[in-house]
């Protein structure tokens, strides 16, 4: 038995300084109480010593519990990375660029706890349910690069019997999620070259590749490094290299965005400028998100301000995660800060094969077959507030926000909140788990492998579009219904969600649209201005059946430089403002124009449906009135009215009162309301 007290009351000790210093120096001037509030989960409640916050006692193995034979919880787990994080305090150069003042900016300490238990308000949730803690907005994976023995056998291993789904998921960004510096195809290894025409590249100022373990990320929206103390880079170098931690370490300018660096240009920002005032552009506007190089920003951090010290056991592993094949802890602990070490005893990397069927899978010998891990793992991230669980007490998760934006990877929030989720829809049940690339991966938009797509279960929606031969004929329904929504990013300045953009790297998965001229799907807190920069707390709003959904701006005029359905092959851009190819006027700048044009199709079906549905009452009604009525005459009225009737039920059925076809609509309500005429001369009815 040890006793972990003393250790986790200094690294209280130590958080506690970097909160107070946070807090008192720096947040005067900054735009966001974000940071702030991060600092303060460090400070330690009022009443309560450092000590007392972190009052546990672990076993040997690690566990809060005495006996270790017995699962390993939530506790056990967050307490679990206490000793790496010891070890890290002593060997990161964060810390001794700090000694020699050598740091720009101030760090927090991110740790388990913060992310697990303290985010998005889980504290607040498992007090009123009268838990202990909670993981609200993440769960946690089975085992972690802290576990020694471990019992995987790395993806090659479980390929040699299952080649078929070992092809598939080798040419997946599952696969190349995690990936050492010599494995960056599409840079040569050379991680330090410069990208798309500018100056930034994939590993930011002052660090290069012998300074990492590996880099998370492709060219599809962005990549992220792993130091080689397997510490998050929220950092970069100035006047010198971490090789020999020489210069300053900065906060911030430490991740590559290509949405920035290709697309969101200085002539870019300024056409977007033109519609959606205050779009930054210049450097010096894009706030704490910047750095001194176009297209790489700050990221956990903000420019020369704040950054995290987060180790990759805090968060990065859980979901992209890497597992070593080291014997013991110790044998782990040693090779920290060597590079070849961890690169050499890396087994597995990526989403592999056993970070969901289990590590070792069903091979004899492992620790359990089956499917411990599904898609949600990865992909939920929920957030909870209080009054949003008013809404519906039943659905109390709404998804994590960073910034105005959805974060990217919350599709499971999202469908958690939809009519399909509900029917027992999951990721699987659309998804092919092991093909989730179907394209080339350095492309930077997606497509994935779809088992079973809409036009599968939606039968009539897909028949109106077949049929109508109009604008929309061609499309596809994810282009209305799932419209990239969802940033990886934190990047405050050049998100508006108001005007459909400009942060959106991912598929949304609500897919319920809302017609209506002011709705918003995107929304800050009651009572708050719907500022990005300055407003926190921003969330999906709710329908009154307490569904999430999605508003026009973001269906039909959204701006997103990788959403497959405005830059793909053929696409027309559609009504993006910046993107579109069509005539001007058909380029959104405000949801009231994009209601009005609905309504012109809208308008015409459902005023015709209205007339169908009373014509067949009045069709019932003389039926019933006039049992003389002769049996043909009967008999011709009713054939006809049925045959209303059926064109009454498409349309129900439909459900987008004419805009999945709107020529199409039009002929069919046109032609039941000839049934319905004629129906009614043979009654008698009169007009
Ligand atoms: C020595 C060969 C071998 C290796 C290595 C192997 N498997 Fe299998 N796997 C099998 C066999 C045999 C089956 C049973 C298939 C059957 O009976 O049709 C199977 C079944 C499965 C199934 C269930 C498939 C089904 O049809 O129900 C999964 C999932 C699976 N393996 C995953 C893995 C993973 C993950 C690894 C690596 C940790 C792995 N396997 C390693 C041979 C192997
Ligand atoms: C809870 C799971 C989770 C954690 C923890 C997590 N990520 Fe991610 N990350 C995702 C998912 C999921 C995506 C893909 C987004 C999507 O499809 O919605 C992603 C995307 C990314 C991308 C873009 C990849 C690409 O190919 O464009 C980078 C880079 C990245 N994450 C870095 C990190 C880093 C660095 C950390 C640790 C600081 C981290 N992530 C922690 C789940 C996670
Ligand atoms: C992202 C999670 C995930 C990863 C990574 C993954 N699998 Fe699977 N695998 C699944 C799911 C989920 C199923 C069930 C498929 C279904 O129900 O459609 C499955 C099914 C299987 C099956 C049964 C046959 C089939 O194709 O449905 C085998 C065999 C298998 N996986 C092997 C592997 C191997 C080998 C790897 C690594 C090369 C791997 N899986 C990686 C989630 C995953
Ligand atoms: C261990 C965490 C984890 C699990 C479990 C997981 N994913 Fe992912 N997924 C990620 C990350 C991280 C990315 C981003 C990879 C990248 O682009 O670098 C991702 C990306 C994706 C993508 C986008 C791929 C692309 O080419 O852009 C799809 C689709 C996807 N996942 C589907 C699934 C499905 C379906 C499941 C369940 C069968 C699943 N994921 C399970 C972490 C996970
Ligand atoms: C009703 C079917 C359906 C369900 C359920 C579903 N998806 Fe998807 N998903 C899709 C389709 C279709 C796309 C492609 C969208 C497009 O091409 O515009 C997609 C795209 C994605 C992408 C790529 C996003 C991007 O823009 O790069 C990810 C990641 C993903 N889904 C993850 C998930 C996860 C995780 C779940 C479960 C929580 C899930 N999906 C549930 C149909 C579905
Ligand atoms: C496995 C079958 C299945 C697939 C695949 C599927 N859906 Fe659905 N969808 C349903 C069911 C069931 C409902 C519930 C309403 C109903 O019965 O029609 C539904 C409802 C909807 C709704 C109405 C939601 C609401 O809140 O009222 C929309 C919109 C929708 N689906 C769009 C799509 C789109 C777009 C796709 C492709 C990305 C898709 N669906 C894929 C089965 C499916
Ligand atoms: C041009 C954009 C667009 C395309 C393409 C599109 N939809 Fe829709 N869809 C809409 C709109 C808008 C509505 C909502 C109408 C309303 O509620 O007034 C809708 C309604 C629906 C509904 C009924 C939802 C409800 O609230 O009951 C379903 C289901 C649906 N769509 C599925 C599909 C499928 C499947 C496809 C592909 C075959 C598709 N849509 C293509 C725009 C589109």
């Amino acid at each position: 038995m040890k006793e972990g007290l003393l250790k986790l009351a200094r690294r209280a000790c130590i958080m506690a300084f970097a909160a107070t210093v946070a807090s008192s120096q720096l947040y005067a001037t900054t735009q966001s109480e974000e940071l702030a509030t991060e600092a303060k989960k460090f400070q330690v409640p009022a009443g309560q010593s450092a000590a007392d916050k972190y009052q546990v006692k672990l076993n040997d193995a690690g566990f809060v519990q005495e006996d270790s034979s017995v699962p390993r919880t939530l506790e056990d787990y967050v307490y679990g990375a206490n000793d790496f994080f010891d070890l890290l305090i002593k060997v990161h150069p964060m810390f001794k660029y700090e000694k020699e003042g050598r740091l720009i900016g101030k760090y927090t300490m991110s740790d388990r706890m913060e992310e697990f238990v303290e985010m998005n308000h889980g504290p607040e949730y498992a007090k009123k349910m009268g838990q202990d803690h909670v993981a609200v907005t993440y769960r946690l994976g089975m085992e972690s690069i802290l576990d020694y023995p471990n019992k995987f056998v790395g993806p090659k291993k479980c390929g040699e019997c299952h080649p078929a789904q070992y092809a598939q998921w080798s040419r997946s960004r599952h696969s190349l999620s995690v990936r050492f510096p010599d494995e960056l195809a599409e840079v040569d290894g050379d991680p330090k070259r410069k990208m798309y025409g500018t100056e930034a590249t994939i590993l930011p100022w002052g660090i290069y590749p012998d300074d990492v373990y590996a880099v998370i990320g492709t060219p599809r929206t962005k990549y992220g490094f792993l130091d080689r103390w397997l510490v998050r880079g929220t950092y970069h170098i100035e006047d010198g290299n971490l090789s020999d931690m020489s210069g300053y370490m900065v906060a911030g300018g430490n991740q590559f965005s290509r949405n920035w660096a290709e697309h969101i240009t200085p002539e870019v920002a300024k056409k977007i400028a033109e519609f959606s005032p205050g779009f930054p552009t210049t450097m010096e506007g894009m706030a704490h998100s910047g750095s001194k190089v176009w297209g790489v920003n700050s990221y956990g951090s903000k420019n020369r301000e704040t950054m995290v010290f987060q180790p990759a056991s805090s968060y990065c592993e859980v979901c992209h995660s890497f597992k070593f094949d080291f014997k013991t802890k110790d044998e782990f602990f040693a090779a920290i800060g060597n590079k070849d070490e961890l690169r050499k005893h890396t087994i597995a990397k990526g989403i592999h094969c056993e970070e969901c069927h289990g590590a070792g899978a069903h091979l004899y010998g492992a620790r359990g077959a089956g499917m411990p891990s599904n898609c949600e793992r990865c992909h939920q991230r929920f957030s909870y507030h209080e009054d949003d669980a008013k809404i519906d007490p039943r659905k109390p998760f709404n998804a994590y926000f960073k910034s105005s934006c959805p974060s990217c990877g919350t599709e499971g929030a999202q469908l958690y909140n939809s009519v399909h989720y509900d029917k027992g829809m999951r990721c699987n049940t659309c998804h092919d788990p092991h093909e989730v690339t179907a394209n080339d991966w350095r492309t930077e938009y997606t497509l994935t492998g779809i088992k079973k797509t809409c036009q599968d279960c939606h039968e009539t929606q897909t028949e109106f579009a077949k049929q109508t031969g109009g604008i929309h004929a061609k499309d596809n329904c994810t282009g209305c219904h799932m419209p990239n929504m969802m940033s990886c990013e934190n990047f405050a300045a050049i998100q508006n969600p108001d005007k459909a953009g400009f942060d959106n790297v991912r598929a949304s998965h609500i897919w319920k649209i809302k017609v209506d001229k002011t709705a918003k799907t995107i929304n800050p807190p009651e009572g708050k201005d719907r500022d990005p920069l300055t407003v926190k707390g921003w969330r999906f709003a709710r329908d009154t059946n307490g569904k999430f959904f999605v508003d026009l701006m973001w269906s039909c005029g959204r701006t997103s430089f990788s959403d497959v359905n405005l830059v793909g092959p053929g696409a027309s851009g559609c009504h993006s403002p910046i993107q579109s190819t069509l005539p001007d006027d058909l380029k959104y700048t405000n949801q009231e124009e994009i209601y009005d044009a609905v309504m012109k199709w809208q308008t015409p079906v459902k005023t015709g449906y209205e007339s169908i549905k009373k014509g067949l009452r009045d069709i019932d009604k003389t039926i019933a009135n006039n049992p003389g009525l002769s049996a043909a005459k009967k008999s011709e009225a009713m054939l006809l009215a049925k045959q209303a009737n059926d064109i009454k039920d498409r349309l129900e059925k439909d459900g987008s009162w004419g805009v999945h076809g709107p020529q199409y609509s039009s002929k069919i309500v046109n032609e039941a309301l000839v049934y319905i005429e004629q129906a009614h001369n043979i009654l008698g009815i009169k007009k």
